[in-house]
């Protein structure tokens, strides 16, 4: 691993082969300075939606530190569209202002910034992970769904939305998307996953319905495509959007790798820019097989994703070593790489991958007011 066991980033060689880990890549207008990103992570650390200083400073270490696309967690387009009170929302002004602060400080350090928008579906309402994650007892909410049925034994009944309700739920994503323009996003990353209210009207597992959203791929299909055509038809033109999806529900259940491609095609035609390959979420039958969670486990499904639907794909889930993420990207499985908890871990992986691959000009990505330090340690270190 990088962080641990080199103390001594290298100083002097230089790697004449500029890695495509580090290289630009552009989608629409937007050129990323590297494929580095920070995966969307929710740090259940808002108040009625309002995000804070700890997010600033949370989301700026990763600017700092050298990634390319820095995502703003899985943020709610409406007050019920939170998994817990503690989520992020885009739904009033002043939740604006404070996300600008963050854009601005993301793009005074050289990446770009952007915004997951979700609606949390029959999962919301729920305890922080750290509470239990639980159904919330006291000040609970009413949650919604594609049917009734709870999302597991013990969590409370959701309500089945009617295409009424369907529709202004089409627009909350419509106007928070312009939210996130007003905020100074580059990329909005609608959450089509992990069992939330988008992945749940894909998945047979959980969508009962038999009107025009239920029933067959197509008609599962129709409200999160419907979603993500209000998003690009407000989204400025030169800006993309990505989806996430959960690939697969599992092993050979419900929502499966082929659905996937045919959603991902689809998505292509309405101007959806890339595909970020997650998987699972929803609940299944536990004598069943889930993918089993090894170094880039979920790799596999952004290649097939890449090839077979023919867009960009962002690979996530344990990956954590600059080889690691520079062969995913040689070998064409991905696009881009998003690191969630290694990016936890050390917020500067990026500029440190940056100095294992390409040696002294990988310096070039930290700021100028550590590099000078580091490269002194690193001499000293060096002679010892
Ligand atoms: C603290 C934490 C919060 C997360 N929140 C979100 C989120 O808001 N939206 C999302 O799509 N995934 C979320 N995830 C999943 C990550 O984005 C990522 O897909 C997953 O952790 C696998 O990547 P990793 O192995 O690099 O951690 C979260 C993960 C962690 C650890």
């Amino acid at each position: 691993m990088m962080s641990e066991n080199n103390p001594t980033l290298r100083l002097e060689v230089d790697n004449p082969i500029q890695p495509l880990l580090f290289q630009p890549i552009t989608f629409r207008g937007l050129a990323l300075r590297n494929r580095v990103v920070v995966s969307p992570m929710a740090m259940y650390s808002a108040n009625e939606g309002q995000i804070g200083d700890f997010h600033l400073v949370h989301l700026g270490r990763f600017a700092l530190g050298g990634a390319g696309l820095v995502f703003m967690e899985a943020t709610a387009v409406n007050a019920a569209g939170r998994i817990t009170s503690g989520c992020a929302g885009l739904w009033d002004g002043p939740q604006v202002d404070a996300l600008r602060r963050i854009t601005s400080f993301l793009h005074a350090h050289g990446a770009a910034a952007g915004i997951q928008l979700v609606h949390s579906g029959f999962k919301g309402s729920s305890q922080k992970p750290w509470e239990g994650g639980g159904p919330l007892a006291k000040g609970a909410w009413q949650t919604v769904s594609p049917s009734e049925e709870p999302f597991d034994n013990g969590w409370p009944a959701p309500h089945a939305l009617d295409e009424e309700e369907i529709q202004l739920l089409i627009e909350d994503f419509r106007t928070a998307a312009q939210r996130a323009a007003w905020a100074g996003f580059d990329v909005i990353e609608l959450h089509c996953a992990h069992g939330y209210l988008l992945h749940a009207f894909l998945s047979p597992l959980s969508n009962r319905r038999t009107d025009q959203y239920g029933g067959s791929l197509e008609n599962r299909m129709r409200f999160p495509l419907e979603v993500a055509q209000a998003i690009r038809e407000v989204w400025p033109k030169d800006q993309p959007v990505f989806v996430r999806i959960s690939a697969v529900d599992g092993v050979n259940i419900g929502w499966s790798i082929e659905d996937s491609v045919t959603f991902a095609q689809k998505l292509k035609v309405i101007g959806i820019d890339a595909i970020d390959c997650s998987s699972g979420g929803l609940r299944i039958d536990r004598s069943r097989q889930v993918p089993a969670r090894s170094p880039g486990f979920q790799v596999p499904y952004a290649a097939r994703i890449r090839r077979d639907a023919d867009i960009p794909v962002i690979a996530v889930g344990l990956i954590r070593d600059a080889n690691q993420a520079e062969t995913i990207l040689t070998e064409g499985h991905a696009d881009l790489v998003a690191l969630a908890r290694e990016m936890l871990f050390n917020p500067n992986w990026a500029a440190q991958a940056a100095v294992e691959l390409m040696g002294h000009s990988g310096w070039e990505l930290w700021p100028q007011q550590f590099r000078y330090w580091l490269q002194r340690r690193t001499r000293q270190l060096a002679k010892n």
